[in-house]
């Protein structure tokens, strides 16, 4: 991939660490990396405020937020080729349209905004339910690196640019790729006497992963895999392993067709610890 990448620059830390996340991937893959800061007026547009000359203020701040950016892509990768852009308007929307022909988009969790207790900021939410590319959306608070990149492994071809996308990812890393394969028991409250044979249920589950992530494995035979199948809820079995990069698709099968993010998606949006990419079908 010599693409593009696209990264939203908004000030914050977990914005900056989106920038140095991106910085990285385009330098892996060849890829331009465009950051974009969105300069919106619009709260300051309230007509019983008197305009002191905000314009000037305003473009002169987004000016300083795009030259921080470029200095800490820069520091971390010298030689990319880059180009950095503010554009007016709402920053989900100028996100989605400047992701439009991109490759991947990154942005933070959180920015400047938000209330105290939030995990994601209403850009990020927004962004990672409507973008057409892959979401990457990073945390300020990420350790080290641990070598390893989790993907969930859904039971419909939804899931399957996301195995894709996943194993890519590890090939260019050299990591671990761990497929995460959460079943439960079906609880019936009134019919108690269905009963399980849980060690076929878990190696009919395993088959189950082998069998929609065998073509990825004959391609890309360098990734070393971890099968991981847990009784356990699909969000807490795919936050649960210490990764670097967690792979979701957008949706499962439930919603198939639907705009917006799945329950499983969106969980691990709220709960992961690490960097969570979204890729949509
Ligand atoms: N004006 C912007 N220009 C470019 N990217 C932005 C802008 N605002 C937000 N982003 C991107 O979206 C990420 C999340 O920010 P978001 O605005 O969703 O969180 P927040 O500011 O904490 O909450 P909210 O804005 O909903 O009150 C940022 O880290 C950044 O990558
Ligand atoms: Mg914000």
């Amino acid at each position: 991939m010599a693409g593009v990448i696209v990264v939203g620059a908004d000030g914050s830390a977990p914005g900056a660490a989106a920038v140095g996340w991106a910085a990285d991937d385009a330098a892996r893959t060849g890829a331009e990396l465009r950051i974009v800061h969105a300069l919106d007026r619009q709260p300051y547009a309230v007509t019983r405020f008197p305009d002191y000359g905000q314009g000037n203020y305003l473009l002169m701040a987004a000016a300083k937020v795009l030259e921080a950016a470029e200095v800490t892509a820069r520091a971390r990768q010298p030689s990319l080729r880059l180009h950095a852009q503010v554009v007016e308007g709402t920053p989900a929307a100028v996100l989605l349209d400047q992701a439009r022909q991109a490759d991947e988009l990154v942005i933070g969790s959180r920015g400047l905004g938000g209330f105290a207790g939030a995990l994601l900021g209403s850009v990020t939410m927004h962004v990672a339910g409507h973008a057409a590319c892959p979401v990457v959306v990073v945390r300020a608070e990420g350790g080290g690196p641990v070598g390893e990149i989790g993907v969930g492994i859904g039971d419909s071809d939804v899931c399957e640019p996301a195995i894709g996308y996943a194993f890519e990812q590890a090939r260019l890393r050299g990591a671990r790729l761990r497929l995460i394969r959460a079943w439960r028991i079906p609880v019936h409250a009134f019919a108690p006497e269905i009963a399980y044979d849980v060690d076929e249920v878990r190696a009919a589950q395993h088959e189950a992963v082998r069998a929609r992530t065998a073509g990825w494995r004959e391609s890309c035979p360098e990734v070393t895999v971890v099968e991981d199948v847990q009784s356990a809820h699909p969000v807490e079995a795919l936050t649960g392993a210490p990764c670097d990069l967690i792979v979701v698709g957008s949706h499962g099968r439930g919603a198939f067709g639907s705009l917006v993010l799945g329950s499983v998606s969106r969980g691990v949006l709220h709960h992961a610890r690490c960097a969570v990419a979204v890729v949509r079908p």
